[in-house]
């Protein structure tokens, strides 16, 4: 993966407001259909059906055993005891076989006083049903209090995906998980309607499944010493205790402490079995020839030369050119294929150093003799040879979208991740592969989540737009990956998954947009989550700013997002507490202060921490008046930079533009830009500017530091203020881009409005 650095930031806001009736797509939403994702087409009904402990289930064929089971094993949960099965329809729940439901994971579904009926062709689509009526049952799913009668309100429910993959991806490598928390994982996918569960199973810090051949994987593969991402988490466990390392995967062996973990053949069967009953694929991921270091730490034969270090960016890869290679390889795998019965296998192919190739005897020899002129074949002759071995064993081959590079046959299944290669998708839909949608901006759920993140998954469109519609088939769906190296938790784990992974489910299953209706749903989704123990990223609060200024005093009258939140704070810079001071009226500020905010549930679980700083300004005196001509004068500089404060030396170009964007100039996938001239500010006032940047980026205006956003990082967006005089105001603006996609994105607003973009009108020089 990606693997930057990156912050915090917060604050959005839900809307409310609930209308009565709804029909279909609207902006209204009806508090009796909290569903996520939204279906197809639904119609409210009239009046409600009343479930008892005397409702039966009533289930002609034995084609829905287990969806029936499914049924009433929820059910159980509120009323304390399982339903009889039935034979009469009336007054009971009805699964019914219906052959015109012609999409596999389709069902409708019918709620009326009388009787509820959930009609599928498939068992699959049966189960999305069922998961559809569990979202309309009570939040507390585990009542500790059992209920006499659930009424299910009245609908007309026609359903069905629009995507066949839909993927959560978890890394177990890095940080590790138990088996519980697979299992928790899974169930909310199924929640949500996802079918694809990418477990990405080894990785350079750890091997993570038994495999019998090759016991040293797991006896050594599997534990590693604390290491520098460990380090990170520790050091920000000291203000989140989502850091601190799992003590459960931490064991002391042979005088040393160790981290680690694995799953034998038998607890990962009775995972995929647990996945397969909620019709969810596991999609094992071992990834090769790069990432291996935890296997050629243990089977050194593995690479060209022995060696097994860390290059500039990657580990050492095991060597295509071997047949002691492909025997391991192939031996992991049939291995792998007697434990997941998923037609498709993940092989990797990411991000591999092949250097070593380069100067192997066994390479040269390989080369000569299968006419290979480069590394980059090598690759290739090392993916499509094991495809071939997939295929033999009547399963597909799926790897990250590097296979591409230098010959692919079109019968593997392509997983786009790198943002900044935009074409790999297109060309990968024109050659006639698969792609599987996992680009890292925004479906990399391991980036921290900030206020925008919600919207900019809801508002991912998997197709790209230079497709045709029929190439545009070869689009499968999507799916969010969540690398693990700062992941050291399954609360922290949580956090970053939810709730963008329901934004996604919306996407891949109703793919309509209605931005407004899911955040009302959501709302509605928290107490289940709560009940579900579920440490989801609670609501942003909106309307906040990091860097505050004011002349005279300022007010700080934050709303909660969600009623039953307390918002708490401190000001003497120490973390707010369930018992700091409550924040339920305006806060008015009149000296330099630095105020903490949180928001906290009635189980008095803490949100992020909102850092507010104020300080009291002078409005900026402008420039004296002279003919500015329009735009702003952007300074390209070519290379690396690791900070916006180490650009140095000449500009290579000088561009000028119009808007704060990266000039279509810029190709190189590192660089820094430095942007110069004034805004043409219309009136006095306390100007709030929001810089989203990736990676860093520093903003100055009339002199001032109004937002440092600085360093490697993913998207994140951060604010300041400036209190400014109508007038020519200087303003400059530092950016770097590191390499692997780039953000920029500068938005002002005047007294507390809405962010909007800066006009054109205002940027001169
Ligand atoms: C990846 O993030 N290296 C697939």
């Amino acid at each position: 993966m990606n693997k930057k650095p990156y912050f915090k930031s917060g604050g959005l806001v839900l809307l409310l407001g609930c209308g009565l009736t709804f029909a279909t797509f609207a902006q209204e939403v009806n508090p009796k259909f909290p569903l996520i994702p939204y279906p197809t087409s639904l119609t409210p009904g009239k009046g409600a059906f009343a479930l008892t402990a005397d409702t039966k289930i009533v289930s002609a064929s034995r084609r829905f055993d287990n969806e029936s089971v499914q049924l009433n094993l929820l059910l159980q949960g509120y009323l304390g005891k399982p339903l009889k099965k039935g034979v009469t329809e009336e007054h009971n729940i009805v699964l019914k076989y219906d052959a015109s439901v012609t999409s596999p994971e389709g069902y409708n579904l019918t709620i009326t006083s009388n009787k509820i009926v959930l009609a599928a062709k498939e068992p699959a689509g049966m189960f999305r049903g069922v998961e559809t009526i569990r979202q309309l049952l009570p939040a507390d799913e585990h009542s500790r209090v059992l209920l006499k009668k659930i009424s299910l309100p009245g609908v007309s429910i026609a359903d069905q995906p629009a995507y066949a993959w839909r993927g959560m991806h978890l890394d177990v490598s890095r940080h590790f998980f138990s088996v519980a928390y697979l299992k928790k994982f899974i169930d909310l996918m199924a929640l949500y309607k996802f079918n694809k569960f990418h477990l990405h199973l080894t990785d350079d810090q750890g091997w993570r499944i038994e495999i019998k051949k090759y016991p040293k994987l797991t006896e050594e593969g599997a534990w590693r010493t604390f290491n520098n991402q460990d380090t990170v988490c520790m050091k920000r466990s000291k203000t989140n205790p989502d850091f601190v390392i799992d003590p459960k995967h931490i064991i002391h062996k042979n005088g040393k402490t160790l981290y680690g973990g694995f799953y034998t053949q038998v607890e990962m069967k009775g995972v995929v079995a647990y996945a397969l009953a909620r019709h969810i694929d596991i999609i094992p991921e071992i990834d090769m020839p790069g990432h291996m270091m935890a296997a050629i730490n243990s089977y050194p034969f593995l690479t060209s030369n022995g060696e097994n270090k860390w290059g500039p960016l990657f580990t050492t890869p095991i060597c295509p050119c071997k047949e002691t290679t492909f025997e391991f390889a192939q031996n992991v795998f049939t291995e792998i294929m007697a434990i997941f019965p998923s037609q498709y296998i993940h092989i990797g192919g990411d991000e591999v150093d092949r250097s070593s190739w380069a100067i192997a005897d066994s390479c040269k020899t390989l080369m000569e003799k299968e006419n290979i002129k480069t590394t980059a074949q090598l690759q290739s002759y090392f993916i499509n040879r094991m495809e071939k071995f997939f295929n033999a064993k009547g399963r597909k081959l799926i790897g990250w979208d590097e296979i591409l590079e230098d010959g692919i046959s079109p019968t593997a299944m392509v997983m786009y991740w790198r943002s900044w290669v935009p074409d790999a998708p297109i060309k990968a839909g024109k050659n006639g592969n698969l792609v599987v949608m996992s680009p890292g901006d925004p479906l990399y759920f391991d980036n921290e989540p900030d206020r925008n993140s919600l919207n900019a998954v809801y508002h991912f469109n998997p197709i790209p737009a230079k497709l045709t519609a029929k190439e545009a088939r070869n689009i499968v769906g999507a799916q969010a990956n969540t690398w693990s190296e700062k992941i050291p938790t399954e609360n922290r784990a949580d956090y970053m998954v939810f709730p963008r992974m329901t934004a996604l489910a919306e996407v891949l299953w109703t793919n309509k947009k209605d931005y407004e209706g899911y955040m009302e749903r959501l709302k509605m989704n928290f107490p289940r989550l709560d009940a579900l123990n579920v440490s989801y990223r609670l609501a942003d609060i909106s309307g906040l700013v990091e860097q505050n200024v004011f002349t005279d005093q300022a007010i700080l009258n934050p709303q909660k997002p969600i009623a039953n939140l307390t918002l708490r704070y401190t000001t003497d810079g120490s973390l707010p507490k369930s018992t700091s001071a409550v924040l339920n009226g305006p806060l008015v500020i009149s000296k330099n202060t630095f105020v903490k905010l949180a928001a906290f549930t009635p189980m008095g679980r803490r949100g992020d921490v909102y850092d507010l700083h104020y300080k009291q300004q002078d409005l900026a005196v402008p420039v004296a008046t002279f003919t500015a001509k329009p735009g702003l004068l952007c300074n390209y500089y070519p290379g690396s930079y690791k900070s916006s404060r180490l650009m140095a030396g000449k500009a290579g170009e000088v561009i000028t533009v119009d808007s704060v964007a990266v000039p279509k100039q810029v190709k190189a996938p590192s660089f820094g830009l430095k942007y110069q001239g004034y805004l043409d500010i219309p009136q006095d006032g306390i100007y709030s500017f929001f810089l989203n940047c990736d990676d860093g980026g520093i903003l100055n205006i009339a002199g001032r530091e109004v937002v440092d956003n600085d360093g490697p990082h993913g998207p994140f967006e951060k604010s300041g203020q400036v209190a400014l005089k109508k007038g020519l105001q200087p303003i400059g603006l530092d950016f770097i881009e590191g390499g692997g996609g780039y953000t920029l994105k500068l938005k002002y607003s005047l007294n507390g409005a809405q962010p909007q973009d800066i006009p054109s009108s205002w940027l001169k020089h």
